[in-house]
């Protein structure tokens, strides 16, 4: 199985980043073949809602997004790691999901049948803490062919690396990435 990560976070080797690692090396062991989106090192210009995508699969702005479209259309699974920024994921990973506005206008008839995965970090606690990177996530995965099967979230988790101090997460990563690709 192709497996397509996108590492969301800003901050290289912070906690989403080494929960990724870990889920990929369980992915590696059961077979998936993996391609790594670092976004932090791409340039993804903001949406500019030209309007164009609506009429075809084109998007007039000329950077890695082109690149990412045909990685999204490649990949048989996803895994998004992200940490939470203000209730939601960082600005840049922010920038290339509204970027696949192009991709909803094409697969709007079709469902989404590839499976999906997420795994998210919050500094704080507090009930709600993922229930905007959830939905964010679900609704662009959507929108590009998968749906999410599941999502590892650990809250309470802020400085970096601080993750591996926690008792059970980096496990619980190896064995959901290998669990994917047993699929
Ligand atoms: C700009 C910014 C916004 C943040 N917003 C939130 C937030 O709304 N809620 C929260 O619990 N943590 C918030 N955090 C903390 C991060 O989610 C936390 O540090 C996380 O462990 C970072 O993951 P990373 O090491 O993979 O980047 C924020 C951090 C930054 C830099």
């Amino acid at each position: 199985m192709q497996l397509l990560a996108i590492y969301g976070s800003p901050r290289k080797d912070g906690n989403t980043d080494l929960l990724l690692n870990q889920f990929l090396k369980g992915a590696e062991k059961a077979g998936c073949q993996i391609n790594r989106l670092f976004v932090r090192d791409l340039t993804i210009y903001p949406c500019t809602a030209c309007g164009k995508c609506e009429k075809e699969p084109i998007c007039p702005l000329d950077d890695d997004m082109q690149m990412i479209y045909a990685a999204l259309e490649k990949a048989e699974a996803v895994v998004v790691a992200t940490p939470v920024y203000f209730y939601n994921v960082p600005a840049q990973l922010k920038a290339l999901i509204d970027r696949c506005q192009l991709l909803w206008h094409k697969n709007k008839e079709k469902k989404p049948t590839k499976p999906g995965y997420l795994i998210s970090v919050g500094g704080s606690k507090g009930k709600r803490l993922f229930d905007g990177v959830i939905l964010t996530i679900k609704y662009f995965l959507n929108s590009t062919g998968f749906s999410l099967k599941e999502s590892l979230t650990y809250a309470n988790i802020d400085a970096k690396g601080a993750i591996k101090g926690h008792p059970t997460a980096l496990k619980e990563a190896f064995v959901a990435g290998e669990r994917l690709c047993q699929r």
